[in-house]
């Protein structure tokens, strides 16, 4: 290639390296300026920078891709979504597939408000539509900020994405001034009506654009693009479905009477919002929506029945994550027939032995399925499937699909019923069933790499410390590579980084960029609280519910450490306390101290807190309620409200509630006929409280 009246004197390969290197400086100084507001080099610098590129692209036209930086000049790249703390959590939904979920759900609402078999309750239903939600804060009138649903306690910021979706009112009309209180936020989801979605993915295609699966991923890819002129470009809607008052507008008393206000306010909602007091009604409902749906212009996966009354959601209060007064109820998976190619045995973080079925790929209800459940070894000898066999498979909402069953009419002669595998193919150990068990474990424990890789995964996953961008993939390709062992090697990675040959950056599917953005994410996770490192730990049979009870109960790490290795045995103090936290049984405490007994996991704990700042337990909520921080025991029967009631309602306010009473105890609420806990209470000198006292004291 000649050279005359160019500057760069390489050939094309060379040419792209170069490219590459000073692509990622470019969105490595992008990224410190834009989302860290923290930039390392003077503005004439990053302008050479671009300058150079520019020229490279000039004389090698082919590499001035869509993705260059060069070719977000001009619409400069928006910041980095800022994380916002949502106010009130945003909740999701538990689920109900049949007539007798919502008949459950009902009696549930009954048996929680002790009401009677003829008390009537009005029930909202309402569409579930296929989104994205989203949170909107208005200050006199004013939206002064849109977030994401994040995971649902912190969202991300994207006030700016959604200035231009007409359905989001910027401004409150005047007239509404007076009646609404002055900071409110209204949730709702945030989609892409199925024309507008056909639309774009024309558009998309043509300009040989990325193209979309469905009118969900197109309106969440719109909402999420950091630059907000593309946003502008993305036909979104919203429908809204919640107000939080906080505390204000005290003269509506029902969600109906929520809803007119947010239509009055100029929001939309969606069709078929309608109010039922019977199951009969919902279900006759649902089924007239469902046939309905094909026609609508926006994609809805069931129908979300809400409890009307106010007062009663708010002493229905919520489990975990999702709220007792509403449920959705999810239309009926979609189906589809194919071949089971193979059944593969997977090995979980805890050892279980899961077999997951192998599949010709198909599509259902919209969705490429390859894999699905077997759940464990029973069910695959119930439902009597082998491989080579057609199997009708369903898929509902996000569930992971399942098989239904065999059509043996088709089945090949020469297939054999499957033999599950009594040895862990990754690690080679015995792998055993226990009696009254349904699932084969693979005893390798510590030295079994399954187990180990899942753990990471676990550790690094949202709910636990949730490393942004720390994704399976990457977990398992730094395991496989030796790189990672243990959970502390996370933290460790910059350091062991520069040992490496090659380095991280110069991996298949790494870049500098990529390093980087990875080790920045890990440093910003090495404050992390209680109640997600325990749950981080991985214990059997310790869920995130558990997590926060033993945070709440505890305090602090150190104290439950201490705690879990002195109840080495069923009769000791620290194990009866234990098991006196709610949720905790035996299985669940036994599990507990031996993780803790475990000479390995107290090296990996010491290895990993040196890294680690784990902040004590912060009561959330109402820290000023006079019984936050106390524990309190319930006996007898209550008679104004339920004992479930009872306990949400002193959790909610800050106090642990406990179904023993102990040394710890700090009042005994005593209804009629107390029994032997009254007693304890008394000769133990605990404060014994009236059903009356106990109203006035967590009002
Ligand atoms: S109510 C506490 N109503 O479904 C109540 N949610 O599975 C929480 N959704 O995150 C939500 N349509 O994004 C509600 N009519 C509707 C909805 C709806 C869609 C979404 C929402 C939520 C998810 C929960």
């Amino acid at each position: 290639m000649s050279n005359m009246g160019t500057l760069f004197d390489m050939d094309l390969e060379d040419a792209r390296r170069q490219h590459k290197k000073i692509s990622d400086e470019i969105k490595h100084h992008d990224f410190l300026y834009y989302q860290n507001d923290a930039p390392e080099i003077s503005d004439s610098k990053y302008d050479s920078l671009r300058k150079t590129l520019e020229k490279l692209e000039t004389q090698y036209p082919v590499l001035k891709t869509a993705d260059s930086p060069t070719q977000t000049v001009g619409s400069m790249p928006a910041k980095g979504f800022n994380k916002v703390k949502h106010a009130v959590p945003m909740l999701s939904l538990s689920n109900a597939f049949s007539e007798e979920d919502i008949s459950d759900f009902l009696t549930r609402i009954r048996r929680f408000l002790g009401l009677s078999e003829t008390d009537g309750i009005k029930i909202v239903a309402e569409p579930k539509i296929d989104g994205l939600s989203c949170s909107l804060r208005y200050e006199s009138g004013k939206l002064v900020l849109a977030a994401t649903r994040g995971d649902g306690q912190e969202g991300e910021d994207i006030t700016r994405n959604v200035q231009s979706i007409d359905d989001i009112p910027k401004q409150l009309p005047e007239s509404l001034l007076d009646v609404m209180p002055d900071v409110l936020e209204v949730r709702g989801e945030i989609y892409m009506g199925r024309h507008d979605f056909a639309a774009l993915n024309k558009r998309q295609q043509e300009v040989g654009e990325k193209v979309f699966a469905n009118p969900r991923n197109a309106a969440a890819g719109s909402v999420r693009q950091l630059d907000p002129s593309i946003s502008v470009q993305r036909p979104l809607k919203m429908f809204a479905y919640g107000l939080e008052t906080f505390g204000g507008l005290s003269h509506i008393l029902t969600q109906h009477e929520k809803y007119e206000l947010l239509r009055e306010a100029g929001f939309r909602q969606p069709d078929f919002v309608e109010i039922f007091d019977d199951v009969s009604g919902l279900m006759a409902h649902h089924d007239m929506v469902l046939k309905e749906r094909p026609v609508l212009d926006y994609d809805i996966d069931g129908m979300v029945y809400k409890v009307d009354d106010l007062t009663w959601q708010e002493r229905l209060g919520f489990v975990s994550r999702a709220p007792r007064w509403a449920i959705a109820h999810k239309f009926p998976a979609e189906r589809a027939v194919t071949i089971l190619k193979d059944i593969d045995i997977q090995v979980g973080r805890t050892g279980a032995l899961t077999p997951v079925a192998i599949l010709e790929p198909v599509t259902v209800g919209g969705v490429v399925v390859s894999r699905a459940t077997l759940h464990n070894e029973d069910e695959i000898e119930r439902k009597g499937v082998r491989a080579g066999d057609y199997v009708e498979i369903q898929r509902a909402g996000d569930v992971i699909p399942q098989i239904l069953r065999p059509l043996l009419e088709k089945r090949p002669p020469d297939s054999k019923p499957f033999v599950f595998p009594d040895h862990c193919k990754e690690c080679g150990s015995l792998a055993i069933r226990e009696e009254g068990e349904a699932v084969r474990r693979c005893t390798g424990g510590l030295i079994c790499p399954a187990q180990a890789v899942e753990r990471l995964k676990h550790f690094v996953s949202r709910d636990a410390f949730d490393i942004e961008g720390f994704g399976s993939k990457i977990v398992e390709q730094l395991f496989e590579k030796g790189i990672l062992k243990s959970p502390a090697d996370i933290f460790r990675l910059s350091d062991i980084n520069e040992t490496l040959s090659p380095p991280l950056q110069d991996l298949e599917g790494w870049g500098a960029l990529s390093v980087r953005n990875l080790l920045a994410a890990i440093n910003n996770r090495k404050t992390i609280s209680l109640d997600r490192f325990i749950f981080a730990l991985g214990i059997r049979h310790v869920g995130q519910a558990t997590a926060r009870r033993l945070a709440a109960f505890y305090g602090s790490f150190p104290r439950l450490e201490q705690q879990m290795m002195d109840a080495q045995t069923q009769e000791n103090q620290a194990y009866q306390e234990l098991l006196s936290i709610d949720d905790v049984g035996p299985a669940v405490a036994d599990e507990l101290a031996a993780f803790f007994a475990e000479p390995h996991n107290q090296t990996v704990l010491t290895d990993l807190l040196s890294f680690l700042d784990v902040e004590d337990y912060k009561m959330p909520e109402r820290i000023d309620s006079q019984i936050a921080g106390k524990t309190v025991v319930f006996t007898g029967s209550l008679s104004s409200m339920t004992r479930a009631e009872a306990k949400a309602r002193a959790e909610s306010l800050g106090a642990k509630v406990s179904s023993s009473v102990s040394g710890k105890t700090n009042y005994l609420v005593a209804g009629e006929d107390g029994g032997s806990k009254l007693k304890k209470a008394k000769e133990a000198g605990v404060t014994i409280l009236t059903e009356e006292e106990w109203a006035v004291l967590s009002r």
